[in-house]
């Protein structure tokens, strides 16, 4: 008999500020429609100059830590399109900052928005291997698209962190898996810029193109049939892509598209992602945290996932929820996570978006702006200094 092994333990952390979509639109002039209804986005966070993709993802791991020790975790995997370093990894900074044992492994996956579900078969891998050990999943990404552009609307910031091991409290995670690989330039980031590049509209169609490829091979592979699942999982950029990816399986699969079956299908995956914006790796695992947080008792269901990441990857795959599951959520934190944020104008958060250390190697302290239980103090050498508080 094949051992149960998935997702034990699941926590969410997200920036200091958030800028409504209210502000934006008034900056730009768009009918507020178009991100609330159109694109299906009321706000987005916005990292303080003390935050990045490392102290979110500690934040994030930290309660898991706490939970659950860290003698049994001898891999941490760490998933994001918004790398700090070419070389070393950012998942060392949070093994430091959590004070994980000197004997575990710890690397950097990287494939767009795709990478932290890489990283959980990954990790699955392991745990199949040696029952004993879990692995420390983090998800952790800034969006950042050019001020002034379409994108613009559709970035955030925020981490997930996944305790995976045998016999998980929360998902059993399922074979098979549906997979699909497309050389597309939908969307990239060449190493000298910032911000992405993104082509929106090509991405839409990307994603579809993906969607229908993964359930091709996940039913090819001898998967579930569509109607088995009490919900769906969908990577968001932007809510509403849910809604389109949605309504395309359903199409490709020979069903009805009815607006209230697709709403009760993934509504409840996009409350998080609504107010935080795109959060590349971590969106689909905002998704399921949004889903087991607010959903009637979905213990002994299937649930499906798609993950994709522009480029493009994309994986669909199954995870049924383990009975007693709400005993071991974490709602009220992952909606304080949300709730503590601080508003940010307009002008304040293009300055953010425009902050930059000076690439001079010199002595540089960053403003003391986040309340978060780990911060980025500053540069030195080159080198990023962070503190625990
Ligand atoms: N009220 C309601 N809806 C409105 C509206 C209004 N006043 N004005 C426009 N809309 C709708 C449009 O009809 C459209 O809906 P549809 O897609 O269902 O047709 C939607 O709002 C977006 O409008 P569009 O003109 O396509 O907006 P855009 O050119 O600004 O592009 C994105 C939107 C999402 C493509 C753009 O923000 C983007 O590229 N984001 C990045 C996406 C990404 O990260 N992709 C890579 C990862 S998958």
């Amino acid at each position: 008999m094949s051992i149960s092994i998935g997702i034990h333990d699941l926590s969410i952390a997200t920036a200091e500020f958030v800028l409504p979509h209210t502000a934006l639109a008034a900056y730009n002039g768009t009918d507020i429609g178009k991100y609330h209804v159109g694109i299906g986005q009321e706000s987005m966070s916005v990292p303080a100059a003390d935050e990045d993709i490392v102290t979110m993802g500690a934040a994030a791991a930290a309660p898991i830590i706490a939970r659950h020790g860290k003698d049994r975790i001898r891999t941490v995997v760490f998933a994001t399109e918004s790398s700090i370093d070419q070389a070393k990894a950012a998942g060392v900074y949070v093994h430091s900052l959590l004070g994980l044992q000197s004997a575990t492994r710890v690397v950097e996956l990287k494939q767009a928005c795709y990478g932290a579900t890489a990283a959980l078969q990954f990790a699955i891998g392991l745990v199949q291997r040696d029952p004993a050990q879990q692995v420390l999943v983090i998800a952790s990404d800034v969006s950042k698209y050019e001020l002034d552009s379409p994108g613009e609307a559709t970035q955030g910031a925020a981490a997930v962190a996944m305790l995976v091991s045998v016999d998980p409290a929360l998902v059993r995670i399922e074979d098979p898996s549906g997979l699909f690989t497309a050389d597309v330039m939908d969307f990239w980031r060449p190493n000298y810029r910032d911000a992405a590049l993104v082509d929106g509209q090509e991405s839409i169609g990307a994603y579809l193109q993906a969607a229908e490829g993964t359930w091709k091979d996940y039913t090819e592979q001898g998967g579930r049939s569509l109607e088995e699942f009490a919900a769906f999982c969908y990577h968001q950029p932007f809510t509403k892509m849910a809604y389109k990816a949605h309504r395309h399986l359903l199409n490709y699969c020979g069903y009805d598209t009815d607006k209230d079956v697709i709403a009760r299908d993934l509504g409840q995956t996009t409350a998080y992602n609504t107010v935080i914006g795109n959060s590349y790796t971590a969106s689909v695992y905002l998704g399921l945290a949004a889903l087991l947080d607010q959903a009637d008792d979905l213990s002994g269901r299937p649930v499906a996932f798609l993950s994709y990441g522009s480029g493009s990857v994309a994986e669909f795959f199954a995870g049924t929820v383990v009975a007693g599951y709400r005993e071991h959520l974490r709602t009220e934190e992952n909606q304080e996570a949300i709730s503590r944020r601080t508003p940010v104008d307009y002008a304040g958060y293009r300055a953010l978006h425009e902050f930059k250390f000076p690439a001079d190697g010199g002595d540089h302290a960053t403003p003391e702006q986040t309340t978060g239980p780990f911060r980025l103090a500053g540069i030195s050498g080159h080198k990023r200094l962070y503190q625990r508080r």
